[in-house]
Parts: structure tokens; C-alpha cells; sequence
């Protein structure tokens, strides 16, 4: 038995989705723990693409896929996105279990987030617009209405009763927009929840018990490291805790079970939406790192900013993780580079340098050091084989290594499955 959390060591879309659905041949159960349906994970195989938001990346294997409570759910949008599956003729049929204890993102949250967007005129957030923040807001506040509420229709009834006259407050005076009402929200809510409803579960007793049976689990993390509430760039976060301790929170294990955790990153770096980014390059080079990696947001189709590999950033997140091998992806993207560069440290105006991340600094106020290296101006696209890479680019990876004092275990030379170095997969599981 083995359990792997796979998380996000930068900020998002470092390709979780192409390494959880790889990985998921070797599993039996893959568990979504946090966020919701702001994730945009991509998987390719064969001739399809696949970008899943709510539902994990595993359910395009045999594996049971599941939403653990961390998990906020929107359920028009899940119902929506199984209908599209089924569709392209995927099996839901015993393979889906979603927490009782899921929070529901409600119709108000959406607007809220939206509203909340539209009149920030400063210190925009870039969010997805999915009422993530506010979902989350009213979970933490107490306020928030969960899946397994709808079970018990006078219950939700009730509850909206006691949480809407607030809302409905904010939206007539304060945004001056239509309020919400109990019947309309109801009526919708019980048709979607007819659709899913058996789906619904005991999640934390069903993976305790996956676990004394022995069973393989992937923990499919969404978002990045510097999106966490708590160690991200706030206030330009998700709202949710995305470092590797939301996977036992999240889902209802004990935390010693997971012992391995997967840093998933790109071979440089990319951010949607604001906030600080150091290594953010404004030229020409990170206009050619965009459309080389095709960097566009898989959630909201916004360009996605770009710079260069910033190992003072990722060394954070191997230290707020716990990281143990690391996934390095899109190394295909830099084939044509003349010259690659690295921050391994940041200046300030004083000139004082400082290689340890610390979120709670004005990173504006700190400019990357770079250690330069030559590109290796060949193509690694879909090699399979690590020393089939050229020279210049194992150079490249045996640096980065170094810096981080974390192997990398897998390496991924393309989009699809089978574009992908199994460096050492006894790091992964077993
Ligand atoms: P996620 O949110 O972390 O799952 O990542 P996204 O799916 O949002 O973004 C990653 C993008 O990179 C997707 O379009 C993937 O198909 C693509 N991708 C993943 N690995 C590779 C790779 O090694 N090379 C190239 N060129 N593209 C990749
Ligand atoms: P995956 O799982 C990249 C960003 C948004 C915004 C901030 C807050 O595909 O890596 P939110 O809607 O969560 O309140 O927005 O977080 N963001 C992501 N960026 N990848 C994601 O998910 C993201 N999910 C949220 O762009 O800056
Ligand atoms: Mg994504």
C-alpha cells in the first residue's frame, strides 16, 4: 500500500492533471481534496483532451474517484461536467464518491465573487469567477450549506432561511442587484442533487478502510503552493489551503500516511490572474515561453504571464510541502532557447540578497539573481528515455536538483501520457 500526494510547487497548471491520470494505472482510489471548480487539469491520450475541473483526473482510468470534504462544490457545474464525460464515454457507474461534508457553492457566492471583482478597483484578485472565495468565506463563518443538506430538504430550506435575508441585505444596498430567493434556490438545488445524490458518501470511513485494506491512493491537489491561503502571495490566493497537509484535512486520514508527496513543476515559470511574480519576464522571451508552451488558462482561456525557472520560489515549496521527488514538466518548451536562466536568489534596493522565500515580504520589493546556462537548441519531444536527453539539457535538470536537494523522479517531455521519463518510480507508488 502506498498513498502519493501530488501537488502544485508553483502557482497552478504546472500539469498535475497529466501526472495524476499517468499515475492512476497504479492506483486504486485518486481523492480531490480542495478547491473546486477553478482547477483546470488537462489530460491527454490517444487523440482526445480531456480538462477536468471538479472531477479527478482519475476517472478517465478504473479507479474510484472521489471529492473529499475540503472540496467546494458547485452543482450545476458537476452535473454538467459528469453529463460531458458520459458523453465522450466515460463510466461514472460505481466509480464516483463525493463527501457528504462537501460545501456548496451557492448562486450568491458566484455573484458575490463577481461583484466583488467588478468594483475592486485596486488589488484586483484575477479570480476565476466561480465564487470559490465566498464559498469558502461562508464555510469558515459558519454559514455555509453542505451537499449532505440537501438530503433533508426542510433542513436546507431552513438553512437558507437563516443565511439569505444577509445576503439579499448586501445585494440590494450595497450592489444594488436583484436578491436571491428561498423557492427558486431550492427548486434548483433538489433537481441537480436528484442527479448526483448517489454519488454521495462516508468518505472518511471509506478510505480508513481503503487503507487497512492495503489499496494504492493518489491525492490530486489543485492549484499551486503560492495560491495557498495561508503560504501564497496573499491576498492574491485561492482560498484554500493547496499545500500537501489540505490531503489528510481534506479528505479525513491521518497525516501519517503521507509519506510520499509529489512536487509537480513546470521547467519554468507561469501565474493567471495578479499578484506578485518575480521571475515574470515583460519581453520578448516570455512572450516566446507563452506560445511555445501554449500558455493559456485551461479554466478562463486568460493568457497565463511567464518567466524563468525560480528555484528560490520552488524551494519554498518543497519545504511547505514536505516534497519528496519532484515531476519536471514541459522541458520540451525550452528546446529552442539559446540561453536558459535560473533565480536561485533575490536582490532588494539595498543590496541586501536573500535565497529563502518569505511570503509575507512585498516581493515587489525584490529582484531575481539569475545563473545563466546554455539552451540545448534540440528537440527532447517525446523522448522516453532520460539518457536519450541531450547533454546540455541533463545539465540543465541535474541543476536544478541540486538547488532544490530533491530528486526528480519523473519528467515530462510532451502533453500525452506516453510522452513521459519514469526516472525512478520507486519514489512514486508502489
Ligand atoms: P494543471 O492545472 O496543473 O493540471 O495543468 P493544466 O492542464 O492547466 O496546464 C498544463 C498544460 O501543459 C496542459 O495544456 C497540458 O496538456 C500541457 N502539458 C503537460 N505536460 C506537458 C509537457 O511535458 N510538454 C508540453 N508541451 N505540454 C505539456
Ligand atoms: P489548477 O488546478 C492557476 C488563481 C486565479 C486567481 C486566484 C484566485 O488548474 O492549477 P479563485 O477563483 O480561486 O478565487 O482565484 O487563483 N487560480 C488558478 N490559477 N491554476 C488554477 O488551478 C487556479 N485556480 C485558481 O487565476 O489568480
Ligand atoms: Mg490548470
Amino acid at each position: 500500500m502506498s498513498c502519493l500526494v501530488v501537488v502544485g510547487t508553483q502557482w497552478g497548471d504546472e500539469g498535475k492533471g497529466k501526472v495524476v491520470d499517468l499515475l492512476t494505472e497504479k492506483s486504486e482510489i485518486v481523492v480531490r481534496y480542495q478547491g473546486g471548480n477553478n482547477a483546470g487539469h488537462t489530460v491527454m491520450f490517444e487523440d482526445q483532451t480531456f480538462i477536468l475541473h471538479l472531477i479527478p483526473s482519475g476517472i478517465l482510468r478504473e479507479a474510484t474517484s472521489i471529492l473529499g470534504n475540503g472540496v467546494v462544490i458547485d452543482l450545476g457545474e458537476i452535473v454538467k461536467e459528469i453529463e460531458q464525460l458520459e458523453e465522450l464515454g466515460i463510466e461514472f457507474a460505481g466509480k464516483l464518491k463525493i463527501s457528504q461534508s462537501c460545501h456548496l457553492i451557492m448562486p450568491y457566492h458566484k455573484a458575490l465573487d463577481q461583484m466583488r471583482e467588478q468594483r475592486r478597483e485596486r488589488q484586483k484578485i484575477g479570480t476565476t469567477g466561480r465564487g470559490i472565495g465566498p464559498a469558502y468565506q461562508d464555510k469558515v463563518g459558519r454559514f455555509g450549506i453542505r451537499i449532505g443538506d440537501l438530503a433533508n430538504p426542510t433542513y436546507f430550506r431552513q438553512r437558507l432561511a437563516e443565511v439569505l435575508p444577509e445576503k439579499n441585505c448586501l445585494f440590494s444596498h450595497y450592489f444594488q442587484s436583484k436578491p436571491f430567493t428561498i423557492d427558486e434556490i431550492l427548486e434548483e438545488y433538489l433537481e441537480h442533487f436528484e442527479k448526483i445524490k448517489h454519488y454521495v458518501a462516508d468518505i472518511s470511513s471509506y478510505l480508513n478502510e481503503a487503507l487497512v485494506a492495503k489499496k494504492n491512493i493518489l491525492f490530486e491537489g489543485a492549484q499551486g503552493t503560492f495560491l495557498d491561503i495561508d503560504h501564497g502571495t496573499y491576498p492574491y490566493v485561492t482560498s484554500s489551503n493547496t499545500t500537501s497537509g489540505c490531503a489528510s484535512t481534506g479528505s479525513g486520514i491521518g497525516p501519517q500516511h503521507l509519506k510520499k508527496v509529489l512536487g509537480i513543476v513546470k521547467a519554468y515559470t507561469t501565474r493567471v490572474g495578479e499578484g506578485p511574480f518575480p521571475s515574470e519576464l515583460h519581453d520578448e522571451v516570455g512572450k516566446r515561453l507563452q506560445t511555445e508552451g501554449k500558455e493559456f488558462g485551461a479554466t478562463t482561456g486568460r493568457p497565463r504571464r511567464c518567466g524563468w525557472f525560480d528555484a528560490v520560489l520552488v524551494q519554498q515549496a518543497v519545504n511547505l510541502n514536505g516534497i519528496t521527488s519532484l515531476a519536471l514538466m514541459k522541458l520540451d518548451v525550452l528546446d529552442h532557447f539559446e540561453n536558459i536562466k535560473i533565480a536561485t536568489a533575490y536582490r532588494n534596493k539595498e543590496g541586501k540578497t536573500i535565497t529563502q522565500f518569505c511570503s509575507g515580504w512585498n516581493l515587489a520589493d525584490w529582484t531575481p539573481i539569475y545563473e545563466e546556462m546554455e539552451g540545448w537548441q534540440s528537440s527532447t519531444y517525446g523522448i522516453t528515455d532520460y539518457d536519450r536527453l541531450p547533454e546540455k539539457a541533463q545539465a540543465y535538470l541535474q541543476r536544478i536538483e541540486d538547488l532544490l536537494g530533491v530528486p526528480i523522479s519523473l519528467l515530462s517531455t510532451g502533453p500525452r501520457r506516453e510522452e513521459t521519463i519514469l526516472r525512478r518510480p520507486d519514489l512514486l507508488l508502489s
